[in-house]
C-alpha cells in the first residue's frame, strides 16, 4: 500500500484510489466538529496515519465516565495554561498607546486589521494585548511572519520582554525547526509552516487567534492564507483574526474580511513617531553637460558597489558623525542590496575601505542564529549593516541613522510565453523605496541616499504586485485541491488571479499525473500521486521526480538532487575569480549529466565532512568556492525529505540507483522542459514551439546529444538550459503517456505484414519523438 504504482493509463488509475476514499468519505464529513477535532487524520491520505484515524473511528464512542475524565483533563490543561500566563508590560511605543483601542477591537470584532510604520510594536506588542484578553488559553496565538530569520528573532524578542525562555510559552517553528510544545501559549511561524498545518488541522483547531503579519508583503502564502482564513471564519466563530501591516493599502484587507452584514473590518492605525528624513539622490549614471556646445552630454556610469562605497564614505563625514558615534549615539548605517552575492561584494569592498572603528555585518536570510544575533546586539563603534528585503520591513535593526538604498530587489517572475518563473533583479516600487528610507527616521531624524536618480524614482509603479499576479500556480491549485476546496475561481482570494495562471498550473499538474482533468467533481480530481505531491515540501515537479524515484529504486539519489535543486546552487563563482572556481568545480563533473555532478559533489561533501573537523571542513568550503551555509542547507533539506517520505511510508533505496533509474525518475517530472537538438540552428527545439540552447557550465554545452531534460529553464536575452542531462525518446514516450499526440498517414497494404499498415507519429508538446514508426492500421485507434 505504501508504494505508489506508476500512474499509467485510465483503467490503471481507477484502481489508484486509495481504498479509503470511496465509502469512507461521506461519513468522514458528517463527523460532528468534536470527533472531528480528536480524529487528526482526517481526510483520504494514504498513509499511517489516516489507517489510525480510520481505526480510532472503529472504536466504541466513549462511555459518561470516560467523557468525565477528559473534560476533567482538558479543565485541569486550561487552567495551568491560564496559570502559566507571565506578567505582561509594555514599552513605551506608539502600540502601546493605543493597547486599550486594539483590545476593545478584538473583543468587539472577529477580525481587525492594523497598520502602523514599521518600528511601531505592532509585531512584538499585539501577541501581549491578545494574552491580556485572556486568548491563548482555549487554543495557542499563532502569530505569522512571511521570513524564517523573522520568525525566530521575533519569537526572541518576545520571550525577552514576558520574560519567559523561549520555547515554553512563547516559542517558534519554521522549516527544520521547532522550539514549541503544546503548552506554548504564542506560536510564531512562518506562513508555509501554518498552510502546512491545514493539511493535517483544517479549522485550525489548535488556535484560538491568528495574527497575521507584515501581511503588506501579499506573498502567495499570505495571500492563500487570508483566502482560507474568510472561509474559515463563519465555521469557527470563536477564532480571531488580526492582521498587521505596514502603512500600505489596508484598507484592501479591510475589504476583504466583510461581516455578515457587509461591514468591513474595522482599521486601527497607529500613528508612527517619525522624524524628517533627508533623500538624497546619487545615481549611477551621472550625466555631465558636454564641454562643447553641440556635442552630446557625457555619461557615465560606475557600478554598484563603487556607488555603495562612496555613499558610505559621504555618510560617514557626515557633520560629526564619527565624533558622535564614539560617544555611543547610533549613527549606523543599513545598505539595501538585492541579495547574498551583491552583500558579499560590497562588504568586501568596505572591508577594504579601512573605516576606523567599524564593523561590516551582513543580514540575510540564510544566516545561522549567532550570525545573525550580532546585528541585534548592542555595540560600541559603528556598523554597515547589509541587508536584503528582510530589513525593509520585518526586522528592525537598532541604532540606524542613515540608509543606503540600491533600490533593486529579486522579484520571482513567471513567464506566460516560455512557462519559466524567473528571479530577476528588478527596481523596487515607490512604497518599498519609502520603507526602506523610513528605517533611518524611527529614534531621530535621518539620511537616506538612494543609487538612483529622482526621476527614476517618480516613474516607478506605486506598488509591488502581489506575487499572486506573478508566479505558476501549480501548487496554490495543489493545495487547494487536496484540502477540498473545489474550484479555485470561486476561492476568495484578496486579488483574484489571471485566469491565463490558472490554465498553465493546472496543465503542469495534468502533465505530474497529478490531477485527472477529465473528472467533473473536483473533490475527486487529485490522483493519488497529487495526494503525495501535495504533502511534499517542494516544488511540484520535484515532487514528482522523488515520487517516480521510490518505483525506480532511486529515491535516496534523487532526494539529494531533488534538494539541491531547490535551493541556490552550492558552488560559488566570484567574479574574479570565477576560473578558479571553475577548475576547483570541474572534478565533480560528469560528461554526460549535471545531475549526476551533483550527486558526485555530495558525496564528495560527506567524506570531507567525516574526515575533518568542523572548522577545517569549512575553511575547505571557502578554498574550493564551496558555499557552507548552502551546503547545510542541503543536508537540512534532504533530511526533511527523508522524514516526510518516512511519513508517506516510502524508504530510500539501501542499494545505489543506476544512472538510467536515477534519469528516467527525473524525467516524469520534466516532460516539458525537453529538446531535441537542431543541427543546422544549433540550438534545441522545446515544448510548444520554445528554442533553447544549453548554457556555458552545463557538462552537456560541448557533446550537444540529441535528446535532452533540462531541469531549469532561464530566460534572461534567451532562453538557456542549466542543468541538464542526456535523455532518451522512448523514455519520454513510456513517462509522457497521457500528454502523446499521434498522427497517422500513408495507409497502405503491406504483404509483409499480411496487413494494412501506416506511419505513425507521436509528439510531446510539439516535439517529434517517433516520425515514421509503421503500425498496423487495425490497431489504430
Ligand atoms: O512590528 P513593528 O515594525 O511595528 O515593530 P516591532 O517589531 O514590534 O518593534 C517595536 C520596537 O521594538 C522597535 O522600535 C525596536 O526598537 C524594538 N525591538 C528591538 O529592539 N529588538 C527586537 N528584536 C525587536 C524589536
Ligand atoms: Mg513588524
Amino acid at each position: 500500500r505504501g508504494r505508489p504504482r506508476r500512474p499509467q493509463g485510465e483503467g490503471e488509475r481507477q484502481g489508484e484510489q486509495p481504498p479509503d476514499q470511496g465509502e469512507q468519505r461521506p461519513d468522514q464529513r458528517e463527523q460532528r466538529p468534536d470527533q472531528r477535532e480528536r480524529g487528526r487524520g482526517r481526510g483520504p491520505r494514504p498513509n499511517r496515519r489516516n489507517q489510525q484515524g480510520d481505526r480510532r473511528q472503529d472504536r466504541p464512542p466513549p462511555t459518561p465516565e470516560e467523557r468525565e475524565a477528559r473534560r476533567v483533563a482538558r479543565e485541569k490543561r486550561l487552567a495551568a495554561r491560564a496559570a502559566s500566563v507571565p506578567a505582561i508590560t509594555y514599552p513605551d511605543l506608539p502600540v502601546s498607546a493605543v493597547k486599550d483601542d486594539i483590545a476593545a477591537a478584538i473583543r468587539d470584532h472577529q477580525v481587525v486589521i492594523i497598520a502602523g510604520e514599521t518600528g511601531s510594536g505592532k509585531t512584538t506588542q499585539i501577541p501581549k494585548v491578545c494574552l491580556e484578553l485572556g486568548r491563548g488559553i482555549a487554543g495557542q496565538i499563532g502569530h505569522t511572519q512571511p521570513r524564517r530569520i523573522a520568525a525566530r528573532s521575533v519569537a526572541e524578542r518576545l520571550a525577552e520582554e514576558l520574560d519567559v525562555d523561549l520555547g515554553k510559552q512563547v516559542g517558534y517553528q519554521v522549516r527544520f525547526t521547532d522550539e514549541s510544545t503544546r503548552d506554548t501559549l504564542v506560536k510564531v511561524m512562518t506562513d508555509g509552516i501554518l498552510l502546512n498545518e491545514l493539511q493535517r488541522d483544517r479549522d485550525l483547531r489548535r488556535y484560538d487567534t491568528i495574527i497575521i503579519d507584515e501581511a503588506h508583503e501579499r506573498s502567495l502564502n499570505i495571500d492563500f492564507v487570508l483566502g482560507y482564513l474568510k472561509q474559515l471564519l463563519p465555521r469557527r466563530p470563536d477564532l480571531k483574526v488580526i492582521v498587521t501591516s505596514a502603512t500600505i493599502d489596508p484598507e484592501r484587507f479591510a475589504a476583504h474580511f466583510t461581516d455578515r452584514d457587509g461591514k468591513p473590518a474595522p482599521i486601527i492605525e497607529v500613528s508612527g513617531r517619525t522624524y524628517p528624513v533627508e533623500i538624497r539622490y546619487r545615481p549611477l549614471v551621472r550625466v555631465e553637460p558636454a564641454k562643447t556646445p553641440g556635442k552630446p552630454d557625457v555619461e557615465t556610469e560606475i557600478d554598484q558597489v563603487t556607488g555603495i562605497c562612496e555613499a558610505v564614505e559621504e555618510l560617514w563625514t557626515e557633520g560629526g558623525a564619527a565624533e558622535r558615534a564614539r560617544e555611543g549615539s547610533g549613527e549606523d548605517i543599513l545598505v539595501f542590496l538585492s541579495g547574498e552575492r551583491e552583500i558579499r561584494d560590497a562588504a568586501d569592498a568596505l572591508e577594504g575601505m579601512n573605516l576606523p572603528g567599524t564593523e561590516i555585518l551582513p543580514l540575510f536570510g540564510r544566516l545561522s542564529a549567532a550570525e545573525q544575533h550580532r546585528v541585534f546586539s548592542r555595540h560600541s563603534g559603528r556598523r554597515v549593516v547589509l541587508a536584503t528585503n528582510v530589513a525593509e520591513t520585518s526586522l528592525t535593526v537598532p541604532g540606524i541613522r542613515y540608509v543606503v538604498d540600491a533600490g533593486t530587489a529579486r522579484i520571482s517572475r513567471y513567464s506566460q510565453r516560455t512557462k519559466v518563473q524567473r528571479l530577476p533583479i528588478e527596481p523596487i516600487s515607490r512604497a518599498s523605496a519609502n520603507q526602506r528610507s523610513g528605517r533611518c527616521g524611527r529614534v531621530s531624524d535621518g539620511i537616506a541616499i538612494r543609487l538612483y536618480s529622482e526621476a527614476d524614482h517618480d516613474a516607478r509603479p506605486e506598488f509591488t504586485d502581489p506575487e499572486i499576479l506573478r508566479t505558476n500556480l501549480a501548487s496554490v491549485i495543489l493545495q487547494m485541491t487536496a484540502l477540498g476546496l473545489g474550484d479555485i475561481a470561486r476561492f476568495p482570494f484578496v486579488e483574484a488571479p489571471d485566469s491565463r495562471m490558472v490554465t498553465d498550473g493546472l496543465r503542469l499538474l495534468h502533465e505530474l499525473h497529478a490531477i485527472d482533468p477529465e473528472e467533473k467533481d473536483p473533490r475527486r480530481r487529485l490522483t493519488d500521486v497529487g495526494r503525495r505531491i501535495a504533502r511534499l515540501p517542494v516544488d511540484p515537479r520535484l515532487a514528482r521526480m522523488m515520487l517516480a524515484a521510490v518505483d525506480e529504486g532511486a529515491l535516496r539519489e534523487v532526494m539529494t538532487i531533488v534538494a539541491a535543486l531547490s535551493i541556490q546552487d552550492v558552488r560559488e563563482r566570484p567574479l574574479e575569480k570565477q576560473a578558479q572556481a571553475d577548475q576547483q568545480h570541474a572534478r565533480f563533473k560528469d560528461e554526460k549529466s549535471d545531475f549526476v555532478t551533483l550527486l558526485n559533489l555530495w558525496k564528495y561533501l560527506r567524506k570531507q565532512q567525516k574526515e575533518l573537523s568542523g572548522s577545517a571542513f569549512r575553511r575547505m568550503c571557502k578554498n574550493e568556492y564551496l558555499y557552507y551555509l548552502r551546503i547545510r542547507e542541503w543536508q537540512d533539506l534532504v533530511g526533511q525529505l527523508t522524514t516526510t517520505m518516512r511519513e508517506l511510508d516510502l524508504e530510500p533505496n539501501s542499494r545505489p540507483a543506476t544512472s538510467d533509474q536515477v534519469h528516467r525518475a527525473l524525467l516524469t517530472g520534466l516532460l516539458s522542459q525537453i529538446g531535441l537538438y537542431d543541427r543546422d540552428k544549433r540550438e534545441y527545439l522545446g515544448a510548444r514551439g520554445a528554442r533553447f540552447a544549453i548554457q556555458p557550465g552545463s557538462a552537456l554545452r560541448r557533446s550537444s546529444p540529441e535528446w535532452v531534460m533540462s531541469a531549469e529553464l532561464v530566460e534572461t536575452t534567451r532562453l538557456w538550459a542549466r542543468t541538464n542531462a542526456e535523455t532518451d525518446p522512448a523514455w519520454i514516450e513510456q513517462a509522457g503517456a497521457h500528454l502523446l499526440k499521434r498522427s497517422y498517414s500513408e495507409p497502405h497494404w503491406s504483404r509483409k505484414r499480411a496487413g494494412a499498415v501506416a506511419t505513425e507519429r507521436v509528439t510531446l508538446y510539439g516535439v517529434p519523438l517517433v516520425t515514421d514508426r509503421q503500425v498496423g492500421y487495425g490497431s489504430i485507434d
